[in-house]
């Protein structure tokens, strides 16, 4: 079985702050940390960009988990793997060639991940299943922190966990991810969980830990 990730996003944390808030929330128990990257073209709104990455790398260890919602990816692949993303994922709406961005994300030692909007079919990657080492199924429309869970997505996430087999695969659910969805989408097949409101907004006394365990025992 696929250890479970919790993969807090930023999007949420205080963007005046970013470097301790990186080091809090993977002191406070986050696996990996997920970072939104947003054009304002793919979708409607803009985040970050590679600079900021590369200045976040030295306040921790800790995975580098890179959500590209942007149109084209191509271009920026090798920025962001400078900049210290461990693992690149594109969306599988982002352009007509994925398998070409895929093997563009492996070749420089990255591991390679495919997102899928809400209305997008899980069978539109089985070709490059041999190809990827993430499944980033989104439960929300990208572009914002603090959407509701989409609860259509959850056979999504049934049929990739069917597609992903007993391939070391990561399979990631992002959007409205919360205690009260957690173990809908476990139960479903997913390992890894990104969660920007239900950590960054609800801190204990300063804590990430009481959020984080929150979404670990759900
Ligand atoms: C949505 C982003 C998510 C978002 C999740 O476009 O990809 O990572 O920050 O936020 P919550 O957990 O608040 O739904
Ligand atoms: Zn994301």
């Amino acid at each position: 079985k696929r250890p479970l990730r919790i993969a807090p996003s930023i999007l949420s944390a205080d963007f005046s702050n970013l470097g301790p808030e990186v080091k809090a929330v993977v002191d406070d128990g986050a696996d990996w940390v997920h970072l939104d990257i947003m054009d304002g073209h793919f979708v409607p709104n803009i985040t970050f960009g590679p600079p900021v990455v590369k200045a976040l790398r030295p306040h921790t260890d800790a995975i580098f988990d890179c959500h590209l919602m942007i149109a084209p990816a191509d271009p920026y692949i090798e920025a962001f793997a400078k900049a210290g993303c461990d693992i690149i994922t594109v969306h599988q709406e982002a352009g007509p060639h994925l398998h070409r961005s895929l093997q563009t994300i492996r070749n420089l030692g990255k591991k390679a991940g495919v997102a899928l909007n809400p209305a997008t079919p899980v069978s539109t990657i089985e070709h490059v299943i041999d190809d990827l080492d993430l499944i980033l199924i989104m439960t929300v429309n990208p572009g914002f922190g603090g959407q509701k869970f989409i609860p259509a997505t959850l056979r999504k996430i049934e049929q990739a966990n069917a597609l992903i087999g007993d391939r070391p695969i990561d399979l990631e659910v992002d959007g409205g991810i919360a205690p009260d969805t957690v173990g809908a989408v476990t139960k479903a097949g997913a390992n890894a969980l990104v969660a920007g409101s239900a950590i960054f907004g609800k801190a204990e006394n300063g804590s990430y830990r009481p959020p984080i365990e929150a979404l670990r025992a759900g």
